[in-house]
């Protein structure tokens, strides 16, 4: 279903935490908040919810304000970070736990639970004690037990930061599973902008409490509202042209092997990319590259080089 918050400001104390919030999301979208820790990311997702009082403004899940309305009556389901399982219980239970509140019949109930454990890719595992699985496990456990409330929206809060690196990824690729397969309007509440990019249509970078940018993945990297959103996404080269400044991403940069109005600060192997750090006649240049393709220029710290702006490259006026 849709979500639209106007106007949305909530306050702790004295203290402001969100500022005139506005957000559409479309029925079936995956949106990702973007934006460091304590901007209010939580905050958003628990007013959704219903969880803390707003201020003022108002929440409309399908176009209808459910601003004073009751949380399960709303049925935006948040899956919190420290996931609020209950480790005495199986898997099964944890996972029938919103049904059973509904009293939905016991068969209905089973039926469900064996159709998200293949879903979330646990066949077989319904009888197992929560406190007896893995961390990720337990992450599709509480993925499972969301979706068995029926949500109208699903709200992610940071479900996979407790997780490294390869089970990161997983749980990532479940997700994007599950929101291709139901199509279910999902939040993914995030600090790891890769994170957003790869997965959502729409990000929203946040900053205090407020909305910096609302965009697609492509708009938000390659045409930033300001240099705030664009340094957000990675280093900047800021390069002065006659009477403005042009942000230039240092993949859009180009050594020029042959030239020579620049010289090699330093050169960062970073793996399957390099950085070279250019001292030219702009000023400091940040040159990002395939290493392999450095390596074949041989390019060391001291050498003269040229530089150029790639013909490709998304020149943004800042
Ligand atoms: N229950 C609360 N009472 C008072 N302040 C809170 C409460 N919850 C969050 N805050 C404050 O609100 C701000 C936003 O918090 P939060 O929404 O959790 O940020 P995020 O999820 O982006 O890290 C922070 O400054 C935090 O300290
Ligand atoms: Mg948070």
């Amino acid at each position: 279903m849709s979500l639209t918050i106007q106007k949305l400001n909530v306050a702790f104390g004295k203290e402001k935490i969100l500022h005139d919030i506005s957000l559409h999301i479309a029925d079936g979208e995956f949106v990702s908040l973007l934006g460091a820790s304590g901007c209010g990311k939580s905050t958003l997702l628990k007013s959704i919810a219903g969880l803390i009082e707003i201020e003022s403004g108002v929440v409309k899940i399908n176009g209808k304000d459910m601003s004073r309305t009751l949380p399960e009556k709303r049925r935006a389901v948040i899956v919190f970070q420290d996931l609020r399982l209950f480790p005495h219980m199986t898997v099964a239970k944890n996972i029938a736990f919103p049904m059973n509140i509904k009293k939905i019949s016991k068969e209905r109930q089973k039926e469900t639970v064996d159709s998200l454990l293949a879903e979330v890719q646990l066949e077989g595992f319904g009888n197992r004690k929560v406190r007896e699985m893995s961390g990720g496990q337990m992450q599709r456990v509480a993925l499972a037990r969301a979706l068995a409330a029926n949500p109208t929206l699903l709200l992610l809060d940071e479900p996979f930061s407790g997780l490294d690196g390869k089970l990161r990824l997983e749980m990532g690729e479940l997700v994007r599973k599950l929101h291709r397969e139901n199509r279910l309007t999902t939040i993914l509440v995030t600090h790891d902008k890769q994170e957003a990019l790869k997965y959502s249509d729409r990000i929203a970078l946040m900053k205090s409490g407020r909305i910096l940018q609302y965009d697609t993945p492509q708009n938000i990297f390659k045409r930033p509202a300001s240099r705030e959103v664009a340094d957000y996404f990675g280093r900047m080269n800021y390069i002065r042209r006659g009477d403005w400044e042009i942000g230039v991403r240092p993949f859009d940069i180009r050594i020029i092997p042959t030239g020579k109005n620049c010289t090699v600060e330093e050169v960062v192997f970073m793996g399957e990319t390099a950085e070279v750090r250019l001292n030219t006649p702009a000023g400091e240049v940040f040159c990002t590259a395939v290493s392999s393709e450095l390596e074949r220029m041989d390019i060391t710290a001291g050498d003269k080089v040229g530089m150029e702006i790639k013909n490709e490259a998304d020149c943004i006026r800042l």
